[in-house]
């Protein structure tokens, strides 16, 4: 760190994402294994000879094909630079020094490297043993931001619609992370009509597997939508990212194909670990967080990755140390992982 960072930020911890190796079975950071709508690489070719011009200031294409997909307005639909350019807006614009965010661990990390930087106070209202989440006193928790991940990650808990409606119903404002919302099938994106506090956060990354793209979107009351219009960078998506999101939602047959293959896989993977002795997790994403029968979740990790099989240790936390978190590859790369565990 330089001299020049400002005092607030001194101590801020970055936040440490999942490994990027190469050469292995990378089950570690909930990407899909299969390639892009080839009619959204199709759309990246096309577009390449327009990029001497800037992209659309509102990413007004993908905003149009996001309603069109999800049968909302275009005036409820914010689209960022990845799902984390919302939650980041989201402290941004909602949180002073002082101001207190709260949540339920274990989750996604990144809410705490947020919360550092805006100088927010956290509230952590732990999630009971099977991961779910004590709504009543997340809500009694008072804060002026909070957030709930469903599914959760790293757990793949879901949280029930009535549940965050509920919960939307007791706080200031609230924050539904979804990025994993599409394995699960259910959105709490229809209940923004009724619920004018309620931000949903969702993500191009996983579902249609253009993580390397930076595609994610928030769904909002139109006022909160404009306050994300205002803090986002001039052209916070680029054209290329603009036009394969605009291809990748329209193509629905591509995208039913792929999430059913991994639904598919991933109970393969559930009754597969069962078979073996592990406790799984109930999962509505693609990954599911399993406890080996000697519940040392490092020792696995450390050999799985010995075969060269990637997976996701979360060590810094008791509850989830016992354990590893596993991103649903394809049915060869699962059927590996089952192998090495049973050896
Ligand atoms: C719970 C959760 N929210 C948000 C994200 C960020 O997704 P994106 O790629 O859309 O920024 C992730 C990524 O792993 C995640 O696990």
């Amino acid at each position: 760190m330089s001299n020049f960072l400002k005092d607030s930020l001194k101590n801020a911890p970055p936040y440490i994402p999942g490994e990027q190796l190469t050469g292995v079975i990378k089950l570690n950071t909930n990407e899909s294994p299969y390639s892009p709508s080839p009619k959204a690489i199709a759309a990246i070719e096309k577009e390449t000879n327009k990029l001497m011009r800037y992209p659309q200031v509102d990413a007004n294409d993908t905003r149009k094909a996001l309603a069109r997909r999800l049968n909302i307005k275009p005036e409820n639909v914010f689209v960022g630079n990845g799902s984390d350019e919302v939650l980041r807006l989201c402290f941004q614009a909602y949180l002073e020094f002082g101001s207190k965010a709260a949540w339920s661990t274990p989750t996604y990390s990144l809410y705490e490297i947020l919360a550092g930087f805006a100088g927010a106070k956290i509230i952590d209202v732990r999630r009971r043993d099977d991961f779910t989440v004590d709504i009543e006193a997340l809500a009694k928790a008072g804060a002026d931001l909070t957030i709930i991940a469903s599914p959760n990650s790293p757990t793949g808990t879901l949280t029930p619609l009535n549940e965050i409606d509920e919960l939307a119903s007791k706080v200031k404002l609230l924050l539904v992370d979804e990025a994993y919302a599409d394995f699960a099938g259910i959105t709490a994106s229809k209940l923004i009509d009724k619920r004018k506090n309620l931000i949903v956060a969702r993500s191009l990354s996983k579902s249609y597997s253009l993580a390397g793209l930076r595609v994610g979107f928030a769904v909002a009351d139109n006022s909160i939508i404009d306050d994300f219009m205002l803090l986002k960078d001039s052209y916070n998506v680029s054209r290329i990212a603009n036009a394969a999101a605009e291809a990748a939602l329209d193509d629905t047959a591509y995208f039913e194909t792929i999430r059913t293959r991994i639904l598919s896989t991933r109970r393969r993977l559930e009754e597969g670990l069962s078979k073996r002795g592990w406790k799984v997790f109930e999962s509505g994403a693609n990954f599911v967080f399993a406890v080996p029968p000697d519940r040392d979740g490092g020792a696995v990790y450390k050999r799985l990755l010995e075969k060269k099989i990637l997976v996701r240790w979360f060590g810094n936390d008791p509850r989830t140390a016992v354990g590893v978190r596993i991103t649903v590859g394809t049915d060869e790369e699962i059927s590996r992982l089952l192998e090495v565990i049973g050896e």
